[in-house]
C-alpha cells in the first residue's frame, strides 16, 4: 500500500491547478443514462470513485473511455441492464446516486444497500421516500432493493432535510418522470447547480438549483452535450488551509471562491490574506494564525463539513482556541486521534471538538481513516517539524487526483513512496 512521505516546516510558494469537482462528476456520470448519444466530460478528474462509476456503467453495457487526460467520453447507447452488482456498490458509497437514472432509462433498478462508511451510517430513506413519491414500488428486502417504475409521475416532494444525494438523485428520477416535479427543501450545494447545467446542455428543463426548491419539466427526449465540470471547491479549500498552515504564498488557479465563502471568510478571520477573481485564488499567510470563532458545519452555504477536518488541521498552532460543531455526519472526528499523534491538542465531545494551539507540531508515522480526514494529515504535517508518513492514502485518492503533485507545485516537500 503507497504511502506519502512529507517533510514539514517549509513555507509554500507556487501555483496549483485545481481539478474537476469529485461531488460534481459522480451525478453527472450517473445522469449520462438520461441520453442515449455521447456526452463528452471535460475537466473529469482521474478519481478512485470516477473509476467506479465508469465501472457501474460498463457494467450496464455502457462504453466510456477516456480521451487525453481529462476529456470522458460516455455512450450509453448499448445499456443492457439495469442491476449494480454489491460488488460495485460496496466499492463507492455514493454509487446510489445511479437509482434515479436507472429507473428513469429503463423503467426498473436493482441495487444493494450502498454500505455505511468512515464517517457513520448513510441512510438513503430520504431517496427511496421521493422515487415512491414519483411512483417507484421498491422492495428493499435483504439488502437488495428492487425497484419498479414502468411510469414515473411528476408531483411535488418535500425534503426532510436537504440532503445532497436525494436532491441529486430525484432531478434525474424526475427528468424520467411525465409532468412537473418540484423538489422542496433541495440541497442548494454548487454541485447541484452543475448538474442542472449539465442537464439543461442535454436539453433539459431544470431550474431552481442553488435554491431550496428546484423544478424539472419530465418526460423530455435528452440530447448528447459537451460538458466542463466545475472546479473542486473542497480541493482549492484543502490547498487554501495548506498554505494558511505552513505560511506561504500560493496561487490556485480555476478556483472559484464563491463556492467556498464560508472557508475564506474563516482564513480571513484567523489572519490569511486572500484575494480571488475570475483566474483563481491567492492566499498568502505570513505570521503565526489566531484562533477562529466557532466554526459549525451546515448544508450550504454553511460552513462544508467536507472542509471541517481540513480547517481543523491548518489551526493546530493556532494563538487561542477554536470550537468545532460538527453537525451533517455522527463519526467525523476520527482524523482527531491522527492528528494529536502529532502533538495537536483537540478534545472531542460529542458534536464538539476544541482545537487549542500548540507552539509546535512533530511528525509522526499516521493514518487516513477517511477521505478528508487523510487530507487533512497532510496540511497539518506541513506544519510539522520533521518527517511524517502517511498510510493507507488510497482514502485520499478517492476524491483528490494527485495530492503529492498538487502539494509539490505548492513547494511541498512531499513524495508518493
Ligand atoms: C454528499 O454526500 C457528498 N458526497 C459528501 O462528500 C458531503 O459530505 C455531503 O454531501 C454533505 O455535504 C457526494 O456528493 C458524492 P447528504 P451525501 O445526503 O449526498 C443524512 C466527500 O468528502 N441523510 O447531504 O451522502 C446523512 O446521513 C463526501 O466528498 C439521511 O438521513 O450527503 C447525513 O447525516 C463525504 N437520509 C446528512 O443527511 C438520506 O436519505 C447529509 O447527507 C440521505 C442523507
Amino acid at each position: 500500500m503507497s504511502q506519502l512521505r512529507i517533510r514539514g516546516g517549509s513555507r509554500l510558494q507556487g501555483e496549483a491547478d485545481i481539478q474537476g469537482a469529485k461531488n460534481s462528476i459522480l451525478p453527472i456520470l450517473a445522469a449520462t443514462l438520461l441520453t442515449a448519444d455521447q456526452v463528452e466530460l471535460r475537466g473529469c478528474p482521474r478519481l478512485r470513485d470516477v473509476d467506479a462509476s465508469i465501472h457501474i456503467l460498463r457494467d450496464l453495457g455502457c462504453r466510456a473511455r477516456w480521451e487525453g487526460e481529462n476529456t470522458l467520453l460516455v455512450d450509453t447507447r448499448a445499456l443492457d441492464g439495469c442491476a449494480v452488482s454489491e460488488r460495485l456498490m460496496r466499492e463507492m458509497r455514493s454509487s446510489a446516486i445511479f437509482l434515479g437514472a436507472i429507473l428513469a432509462r429503463c423503467g426498473q433498478a436493482e441495487l444493494s444497500y450502498p454500505g455505511g462508511c468512515e464517517l457513520g451510517p448513510r441512510p438513503i430513506d430520504l431517496h427511496l421516500s421521493g422515487l415512491r413519491d414519483l411512483g417507484a414500488e421498491i422492495d428493499d428486502a435483504g439488502g437488495v432493493l428492487h425497484c419498479k417504475a414502468p411510469r414515473l409521475k411528476g408531483r411535488e416532494i418535500v425534503l426532510s432535510l436537504p440532503s445532497v444525494g436525494a436532491t441529486e438523485n430525484l432531478m434525474l428520477a424526475a427528468c424520467g418522470a411525465s409532468g412537473v416535479t418540484t423538489i422542496t427543501g433541495a440541497a442548494q450545494e454548487p454541485e447541484i447547480v452543475d448538474l442542472q447545467n449539465f442537464l439543461s446542455a442535454c436539453g433539459a428543463r431544470v431550474s431552481g438549483a442553488g435554491s431550496s426548491t428546484v423544478s424539472v419539466e419530465g418526460g423530455r427526449p435528452l440530447h448528447g452535450c459537451t460538458y466542463t465540470v466545475m472546479p473542486d471547491r473542497i480541493a482549492a479549500a484543502t490547498y487554501l488551509c495548506a498554505a494558511a498552515s505552513a505560511g506561504g504564498e500560493i496561487f490556485l488557479r480555476g478556483a472559484r471562491e464563491e463556492h467556498l465563502s464560508t472557508v475564506t471568510a474563516v482564513l480571513r478571520e484567523a489572519g490569511c490574506s486572500i484575494l480571488s477573481d475570475a483566474a483563481g485564488i491567492a492566499c498568502a499567510s505570513r505570521d503565526r494564525l489566531s484562533a477562529v470563532r466557532p466554526v459549525r458545519t451546515a448544508p450550504y452555504p454553511g460552513f462544508p463539513t467536507d472542509a471541517q477536518a481540513i480547517l481543523m488541521a491548518a489551526l493546530l498552532k493556532s494563538r487561542g482556541a477554536t470550537v468545532f460543531e460538527e453537525n451533517m455526519f455522527s463519526s467525523r472526528y476520527r482524523h482527531v486521534d491522527e492528528l494529536s499523534r502529532m502533538g495537536a491538542d483537540i478534545r472531542v465531545s460529542g458534536r464538539a471538538a476544541v482545537v487549542t494551539g500548540t507552539e509546535r507540531l512533530h511528525g509522526a508515522p499516521v493514518r487516513c481513516t477517511d477521505l478528508r480526514g487523510g487530507a487533512a494529515l497532510c496540511v497539518a504535517a506541513l506544519a510539522a517539524e520533521g518527517e511524517t508518513t502517511v498510510r493507507e492514502i488510497g482514502h485520499i485518492d478517492r476524491g483528490y487526483e494527485d495530492i503529492a503533485r498538487d502539494l509539490r507545485r505548492l513547494g511541498a516537500d512531499i513524495v508518493r513512496l
